[in-house]
């Protein structure tokens, strides 16, 4: 059943209350987590229109009125990066790497990222939005209001366009927001092993150009990193996208320091992801810019991979926004409450700089922070009511217990 207006009333703490004007938090301010408690929220069809103390509640007055007393509410989860269209899974990889080989080795005999692609350019359009939407919907019942999905196992003309159509037939058929972004420079497939420039050429000449007729994204990727593409090729593939109006958030370091952030900064990335290893010169030349480091927890966590130094990142001042990553080979999981955990437990993220990396600077790092993201009047209404906690502190605290007794997604609850 719809309802136009919903009134949630006696609510323990409304967490995350901004002004329309905060885009995104950086540095010390990351540490204050604007909250209201005892308060009322009310939404109006998709949107927040009003909130404040109880105290300043004038009338009842809505279609759908909810005594919200033990519970808190907060902004639902914004996960900036992510790889949820694939085919099939890769759990003998898994096995393998517990058996002794590393990331790194099982790619170079196949595996990684070309096992998927081998395994998605046999699956049609509907197998892959099946899929795709299986987990989409664990995502939101897991609290992620809005999300940024990736290509990148196509890795053909075909194949890549076909992933993008499944990204964009996934946006019209669920609530939540999904921005798309072109991965084709993923990893090199086994055919261009000898011919790189060849793959350069065909992302270049044949797909970008595609992509932007079809409006099939909004963003471009290029995994940066040794191995894969080098910062030579990741500027051009860059370059040429941003010509056809795709604007860089890509992945830089992960395994090694490159010149991945540079490339990223210099090309007015809108952010840049993983940052596991991070030298000195890639933390300072991200001072005073507009990019958003990104960091992917559960991707450490996964592949027992250092973790992103994200304590002396924000103590330098940077921003920092939180992401899952979830896709079959380094990160097989959507959940963003084990995201925020792992920042706190393994990265000495406090709760409240957690809260904000896995919110309003998500949001930022998928170019929706002025409509997601944040307790904000005209926001969509995305929002977490949580069973009753102590406090918000609890959140990351209890690490795999399920605290959400609610989810809503612009106005509608799951
Ligand atoms: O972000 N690092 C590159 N891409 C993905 C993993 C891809 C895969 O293993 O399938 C990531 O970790
Ligand atoms: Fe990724």
């Amino acid at each position: 059943m719809y309802y136009m207006k919903t009134l949630f009333f006696n609510i323990k703490e409304l967490i995350q209350v901004r002004d329309q004007s905060i885009i995104k938090v950086a540095g010390a301010s990351m540490k204050e987590l604007p909250c209201i408690k005892n308060a009322f929220l009310r939404i109006d069809n998709e949107r927040i229109d009003d909130f404040g103390p109880m105290s300043e509640l004038k009338d009842f007055n809505a279609d759908q009125v909810i005594d919200a007393r033990g519970h808190s509410i907060l902004p639902a989860w914004c996960d900036s990066h992510t790889h949820i269209v694939y085919a099939g899974h890769r759990e003998t990889e898994f096995v393998d790497r517990i058996n002794g080989l590393s990331y790194e080795e099982i790619a170079s005999r196949g595996g990684g990222i070309l096992n998927s692609a081998k395994k998605l350019q046999i699956s049609s359009d509907q197998e892959l939005f099946e899929q795709s939407s299986q987990r989409l919907e664990e995502v939101m019942k897991l609290g992620t209001g809005a999300v940024e999905i990736k290509s990148g196992y196509g890795l053909t003309v075909e194949s890549e366009i076909k992933m993008l159509r499944v990204i964009k037939s996934l946006a019209s058929s669920f609530p939540i927001t999904i921005k798309a972004t072109f991965l084709g420079a993923h990893a090199f497939p086994s055919g261009f092993k000898d011919n790189p420039d060849g793959y350069i050429k065909l992302i270049c000449e044949e797909m970008i150009p595609e992509v932007a007729e079809q409006h099939l994204a909004e963003y471009i990727d290029v995994f940066c990193e040794s191995g894969y593409f080098n910062v030579e090729q990741t500027e051009k593939i860059l370059k040429t996208g941003k010509k056809f109006g795709l604007i860089p958030k890509i992945h830089v370091n992960q395994f090694n320091s490159i010149g991945g952030v540079q490339v990223g900064v210099a090309n007015k990335a809108l952010s840049v992801d993983h940052l596991e290893i991070m030298k000195q010169e890639d933390i300072d030349v991200l001072k005073e810019t507009d990019v958003m480091p990104v960091a992917l927890p559960s991707c450490s966590y996964f592949l027992s991979i250092p973790y992103t130094p994200a304590r002396k990142m924000i103590d330098e001042g940077l921003a920092l926004a939180l992401a899952t990553d979830f896709n079959p080979g380094s990160t097989p999981s959507g959940n963003m409450n084990f995201v925020v955990s792992t920042a706190c437990i393994k990265m000495k993220m406090t709760p409240e700089e957690a809260i904000n990396a896995a919110t309003i600077n998500g949001a930022y790092a998928m170019g929706i922070s002025s409509s997601h993201g944040s307790i904000t009047k005209g926001k969509f209404a995305n929002l977490i009511m949580t069973k009753d906690i102590p406090s918000y502190h609890f959140i990351p605290y209890a690490f795999g217990s399920n605290l959400i007794e609610k989810v809503m997604i612009k106005g509608t609850f799951l």
